[in-house]
């Protein structure tokens, strides 16, 4: 009798080990099953935590839209370096093409526009408030061609490219 019962407690024990001898395999091995289907347990890693500041409460693209041209204040300081030379930088990769190099209108793209793109220099444009500029760059020229750059350019870059467009005054 006791022989049986341990015969019976070694072939328990081997089966185990074999199971689980088994169960490793699979899981760790190359050419074990789980590797040809791998289980997908869904929420294995835990959710992304949104940062703070990502969805503006204030500010914001919504707000510039919502505002007339008029009212909207540049608030750069055009006396600070950079603001003009990153302008310009701005305006070769955005503008030039349509604009031209001479900000005439006469860029090679825009001349198959009706109407043709604005010559930036002239009293039409330079007399113009910052935030009407603002306005069409970021949203286009309702019935016009200005294409809106709001996704393009980021705002503080906007704001940028138009003080350097000021800056060049009246031809
Ligand atoms: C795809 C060509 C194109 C690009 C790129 C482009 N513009 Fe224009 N823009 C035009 C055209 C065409 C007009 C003519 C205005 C209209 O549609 O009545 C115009 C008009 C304007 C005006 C006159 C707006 C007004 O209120 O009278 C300004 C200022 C201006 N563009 C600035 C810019 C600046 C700054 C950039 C780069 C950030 C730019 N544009 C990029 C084509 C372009």
């Amino acid at each position: 009798m006791k022989k049986i019962i341990g015969l019976m407690i070694v072939v328990g024990v081997v089966l185990y080990v074999a199971y689980e001898a088994l169960i490793y395999y699979d899981n760790n091995f190359r050419y074990g099953r789980m590797r040809e289907t791998p289980a997908v347990r869904p929420h294995e890693d835990p959710l992304l935590k949104m940062e703070a500041g990502i969805v503006p409460v204030n500010g914001g693209e919504a707000i510039y839209r919502a505002t007339a041209g008029d009212k909207l204040i540049s608030p750069l300081d055009i006396s600070q370096p950079g603001v003009l030379t990153r302008g310009k930088a701005v305006y070769l990769t955005y503008c030039a093409q349509c604009h031209g190099y001479n900000y005439d209108g006469q860029g090679t793209v825009g001349q198959s526009f009706h109407p043709l793109p604005a010559d930036l220099r002239s009293p039409q444009v330079q007399s113009k408030l910052d935030g009407e500029l603002f306005k069409s760059v970021s949203y286009g020229i309702p019935g016009g061609r200005q294409p809106a750059l709001q996704t393009t350019i980021t705002v503080a870059d906007r704001w940028r490219v138009i003080a350097f467009v000021k800056s060049l005054g009246n031809r």
